[in-house]
Parts: C-alpha cells; sequence; structure tokens
C-alpha cells in the first residue's frame, strides 16, 4: 500500500482571503506615505513626536554634585547614574552591570553610599552627590584615594571608583574593624580583576590612621 501523503504545514497554506487582506493592508500603508505630507514624513524620521513628549515629562531637579548647586530638568525615568555621566560629564563614575549587582557605580548621597544605577534622579532633589571626582580637595587627594595608589588597590581600575566611595562609606558606617568585616562590607563591589588583597589594604591603614574620611 502506498504512504499516506503528510499534510502540508499549516504555515504555507494561505487562504485567498488572508491573502487579499495582507494586499489591502500594505496598499493602503503605501497609499498613506505617498499621500502624507513631506513634513510630517521629516517629523516622523526625526523623531521629532517622541522628542516633544520628552520635553512635556521634564520635572525641575535641584542637586548639589561635587559641591557645585546644579538647576536641572530631567525626564522622571533618568537614573542618578545616566543624569551624572550624561548631562552633567561626571564620568568618573563607571557604569558596570546597570542592574545594582556589581557596584561599579557607587556614589555618596548625603554622605551614604548608593548604588547610582538603581537610583532615580528625581528622588535625589535637594540633596548633595559626592562622587569620586569630588573627593580631592583641589590638588590633594582623599586619604583613600592615596591609600588605594600606595597599595596597588586598582588593576584596570574600572571598578576603582565605586570601589573607593565604598571604602569611605565602609569607615564611616563602623564596619572597617577587621579585614573579614571589610571584606563582608565590601562585597557589593566586584573586581574582575582580583584587586581585592589591596584593596583590604588601603582601606585598614585608612582606618587605622585614624583620619577624617
Ligand atoms: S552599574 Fe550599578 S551596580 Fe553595577
Ligand atoms: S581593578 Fe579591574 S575590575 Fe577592579
Amino acid at each position: 500500500m502506498a504512504p499516506e501523503k503528510s499534510p502540508k504545514p499549516q504555515q504555507e497554506v494561505q487562504q485567498p482571503d488572508e491573502g487579499r487582506r495582507n494586499f489591502l493592508k500594505q496598499s493602503s500603508l503605501l497609499t498613506a506615505l505617498a499621500v502624507a505630507p513631506p513634513s510630517l514624513l521629516k517629523a516622523a524620521e526625526l523623531r521629532w513626536d517622541e522628542k516633544a513628549v520628552s520635553y512635556f515629562e521634564k520635572v525641575p531637579l535641584s542637586l548639589e554634585v561635587n559641591g557645585k548647586a546644579q538647576q536641572l530638568t530631567v525626564e522622571p525615568r533618568v537614573t542618578l547614574l545616566d543624569l551624572l555621566r550624561e548631562q552633567l560629564a561626571q564620568t568618573g563614575t563607571k557604569k558596570g552591570c546597570d542592574h545594582g549587582q556589581c557596584g561599579a557605580c557607587t556614589v555618596h548621597v548625603d554622605g551614604k553610599r548608593v548604588l547610582s544605577c538603581l537610583s532615580l534622579a528625581v528622588m535625589q532633589d535637594g540633596k548633595k552627590v559626592t562622587t569620586i571626582e569630588g573627593l580631592a580637595n583641589v590638588d590633594q587627594l582623599h586619604p583613600m584615594q592615596e591609600s588605594f595608589i600606595k597599595h596597588d588597590g586598582f588593576q584596570c581600575g574600572y571598578c576603582t571608583p565605586g570601589q573607593i566611595m565604598s571604602g569611605i562609606a565602609c569607615i564611616r558606617e563602623g564596619h572597617a574593624n577587621s579585614e573579614d568585616e571589610i571584606r563582608e562590607y565590601m562585597s557589593g563591589n566586584i573586581c574582575r580583576c582580583g584587586a581585592y588583597p589591596n584593596i583590604v589594604k588601603a582601606i585598614t591603614e585608612v582606618k587605622q590612621g585614624g583620619q577624617k574620611v
């Protein structure tokens, strides 16, 4: 007995009505494009509609960043990290994971460490933000910066700004009393190069030196 022919796969079968509907849809779209005024097409191309909407959505924001008062307007969805890097050109703060998992974006808000990739800029209204650029006092590096250099606390340096900001916070929070404690409270800051032993030495020395951080 001859084997039965297997039925045609369903997706290959196009009903006459469906073909006509697709044709009508495409030709209506082409007609709409053909009769649209050139200015409308240009506006769509330049995405003016999105730009106009984002303009109206912006909200005012007052911040002090590294000692300088800033009056800004931002979209409510903008993170503190993107505001710092893209609007204020403070690119010392790094974007690693952008998901709160690496610590590269750590900054201080009112003296406390925060992951700027997880904070909306609008939540910081009226607050003081310090980034790695704001630590040094004119030509005098912050003691934690000095100590990182002295102890080779970095290799590629990408995680370093976040490590330094977190190291300072670790001391301020009273969590730098032993190497184990430092490691635990610095565990949110990932370094792919494995500079951890030197980072711990640097933080330990600043803590033991008793300088104000
Ligand atoms: S970039 Fe914010 S935690 Fe990684
Ligand atoms: S020094 Fe390379 S990732 Fe930290």
